[in-house]
């Protein structure tokens, strides 16, 4: 049998989601999984880009990260999003992406996949829970399954104990939320395997 496909998209300012999407990729694949890692594209204007240090860098690191698509969309089996809190919902670019993907998702090519997403946030109850929790909204509109880590795991206690999907602190993305990203991105594999039958 084929192996589950997973896509793992992924926004990052200033590197953490970076991070947790390469923690993550690396997992599903050592779960089985045929992965595709691709970076969601910025929609700040160069000039603020430009204007932070940190930005700047990060996105010169990623620039050769191939940018997420419809193709990839459509090709999946499940998805892994990252993506950063921002005002206690996703970056807005990983929802101006999404809000491009009406045509797929009027044709069914988002139904019955997996989904489960992770985010990071500066503060320790800074709207991760609702950050996660609004992308998995989006997703029940697909008509996907929601495969959330829930408390299956002891690394899900040890990195802090979101059952909706690992959440780091910002630049704070250590061994401890490696193992909760893995635990994550291996049961989405599982699931993602089990409904193909
Ligand atoms: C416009 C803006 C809004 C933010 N809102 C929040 C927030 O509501 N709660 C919080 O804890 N952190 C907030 N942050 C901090 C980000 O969550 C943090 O920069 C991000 O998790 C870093 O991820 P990255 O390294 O992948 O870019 C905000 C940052 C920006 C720039």
């Amino acid at each position: 049998m084929s192996k589950p496909k997973i896509l793992v998209a992924f926004y990052s300012t200033y590197g953490t989601n970076h991070a947790v999407a390469l923690a993550a990729a690396s997992a599903a694949e050592a779960a089985g999984a045929d992965v595709r890692l691709r970076r969601v594209p910025e929609t700040a204007p160069e000039a603020v880009v430009n204007g932070q240090d940190a930005w700047k860098a990060q996105a010169e690191k990623t620039a050769g990260i191939e940018p997420v698509s419809h193709a990839d969309m459509e090709w999946a089996d499940g998805y892994f999003f990252a993506a950063p809190t921002r005002y206690g919902v996703s970056a807005s670019q990983l929802r101006a992406f999404i809000d491009t993907l009406g045509p797929l998702w009027m044709k069914g090519s988002l139904a019955n996949k997996t989904f489960t997403a992770t985010t990071s946030a500066q503060n320790i109850h800074g709207g991760q829970e609702a950050t996660i929790l609004s992308l998995y909204t989006t997703a029940i509109h697909w008509g996907a399954i929601i495969v959330a880590p829930g408390y299956t795991d002891p690394s899900v206690f040890e990195a802090g104990g979101n059952p909706y999907g690992y959440s780091a602190n910002a630049g704070g993305f250590d061994d401890k939320g490696k193992a909760a990203v893995a635990h994550q991105a291996k049961r989405l594999v599982e699931m993602t395997a089990k409904l193909r039958g």
